[in-house]
Order: C-alpha cells, then structure tokens, then sequence
C-alpha cells in the first residue's frame, strides 16, 4: 500500500477475485475464520502436561515450538483476512463478528491435558487443514484468481510442515509407549475428531457452521472421504500393523484401527451418495452473511 501503484494493483486483485463464484468465497472465509481464532489453540496447546509453556517465555523445547508455531499461523489468519479485505466482496463487518465470537466460545477436542491425545489430535487436524486449503487454492487456479492460488497453496505448504511435526511426536510416543497410544488412538477415533470451529456463529445464522460445512462437502474442498482418508494416513504413517510389544489390549485396539478406514470409507461413500440425491431434489441454498446474504 506504499506504493505509487496500490491503486492499480488493488484494483487487479479486485478483478480477479471476481471471477471466484460465492460458494468458494464461502468456503474461503470459513477457513480463515478458522485460522483466526488460534489464541484458541495457542490455549489448547499449553494445556498438554510437560509440553506447555508454564512461564509463557519458557526456554524448553516444547514451549519454543509451540510459540514459534503459533507465530506462524498466525500469518495464516492475517494472509487471508487481507486478501478477502482487498477483494471487496465480503461483509467483513460479519465475518470479523463471528471471529470474535468463535474465540468466545472455544472448543474442546477432548484431548484432557494428555499430550498423547493432544498430538494424535494435531496429526489429524494439520492434514485436514493442509487438504482444505490446498483444495481451495486448486479452486482459485480454476477460477483464474492467481493470488487466491498462491496464498492457499503457500498455507497448505506451513500445515504439511505442521503435520509431519505432530506426527513425528507421535512416532516417538509409539517407541516409547506403544500400549499408552494405542489405548488413546483407539478411544479418540471412537467418537468423532471434533472440528476447531465448530461453534462459529455470526449470531444471526444458528447453523452457520453446518451450512459453511456443507458447502465445503459439496465442493469437495473438505468431505467424509478426506476424514477417512486421514485416518489411513494416520494408521499407515505410524505404521499399526507392524507395532512391536503391544500387549492384549493394546492389540486388540491396533486391530480396531487398521480396519477403521475401510469402514469410515464406505460408510463415507454412503453418505455422500445420500447427498448428492438431496442436491438433486431439493436442497435449500443457504444465505451467508459473510457474502451480504447472497445465497449458495
Ligand atoms: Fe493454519
Ligand atoms: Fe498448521
């Protein structure tokens, strides 16, 4: 904005980002709503006992991590809320609103204080988010919107480094301790990874996040097959199968999840197969707010 130029290259920024159809624009601010309640997470990370950082400049290697992750995100957030400022088409009165309330309202992953948990938990939601944001920026390239290309490809790139981080934790936790994470892995894919933004609200739409989710379903950017897909990932990554010194319990917790994606995959496909029935027939579009109430 310093430059003599800004006003030609804002106005190009503009004119590419016209040619994004609403729905990814949906989709693009409710991962950027995401990203900006990370005091969210920041919180959620020194609540992991013996991986926190008690002083807030505490020198251990767990504190310096987690500081320097969060510096890093936090350009996540900061990169796409610019974006959508410039491009001119949102109402960011609204989104900005639903930030401060998502923050409010926090959310609670299960993880108990248990870094065990904690980091099985980061495994599984770096990849979603590396997934999502790399999909969105395959859709900016459809839509000709270069910048919209470049920015979430570039995010995508921080959550793969992220991902392989936690998963590297974890790998370490197995050498140490494979019965303590099976037992935690086993039970946390027995209910559902929660999603961090989860009770976003803009206070006036009650099913904000469900909508947002949808559409993100719908697109492709983020669905019940990516879940599953994950939970591969996981099981293959921190290779199961071939895990030494299990004992009873823990083999029997091992065996549930080698065969969990091949059930979560087909019950996946069941699901979107019902899904694409409904858009057929008649599924209402919903009104966003964060797009001036224009429905998609
Ligand atoms: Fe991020
Ligand atoms: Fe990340």
């Amino acid at each position: 904005m310093t430059k003599d130029s800004w006003y030609e290259e804002v106005k190009e920024l503009r004119e590419m980002a016209e040619g994004v159809p609403d729905e990814v624009l949906v989709v693009l601010i409710g991962d950027m709503v995401t990203e900006e309640a990370l005091p969210t997470y920041q919180t959620l990370l020194n609540t992991f006992e013996g991986c926190d950082d008690p002083t807030g400049t505490t020198d251990s290697a767990w504190a310096r991590w987690s500081r320097g992750w969060t510096s890093e995100e936090n350009r996540h957030g900061d990169l796409l809320n610019k974006y959508l400022y410039l491009g001119g088409r949102c109402d960011m009165h609204s989104i900005e609103v639903t930030i401060q309330h998502l923050i409010t309202s926090g959310f609670n992953p299960g993880a108990e204080k248990d870094p065990y948990r904690g980091f099985v938990y980061t495994s599984f939601q770096e990849r979603a988010t590396k997934i999502s944001h790399g999909n969105v920026g395959k859709l900016g390239k459809i839509y000709g919107d270069t910048n919209m290309q470049k920015i979430c490809a570039k995010i995508a790139g921080d959550e793969s480094r992220h991902e392989k981080a936690y998963q590297t934790f974890v790998t370490e936790i197995i050498k140490r301790d494979p019965n303590g994470l099976m037992s935690v892995f086993g039970d946390m894919m027995r209910g559902q990874i929660v999603m961090p933004a989860e009770l976003m609200t803009d206070g006036k739409d009650a099913e904000l996040y469900e909508n947002f989710a949808n559409v993100a379903q719908r697109l492709g950017v983020y669905t019940a097959i990516d879940y599953a897909d994950i939970i591969q990932h996981l099981v293959k990554q921190w290779d199961l199968e071939n895990i030494e010194g299990l004992d009873s319990e823990g083999e029997k917790e091992r065996d549930y999840l080698c065969k969990l994606p091949k059930r979560y995959r087909k019950l996946a496909e069941r699901s979107m197969n019902k899904t694409v029935k409904c858009t057929e027939d008649v599924v209402p579009t919903k009104k966003f707010n964060w797009i001036h109430g224009r429905a998609c």
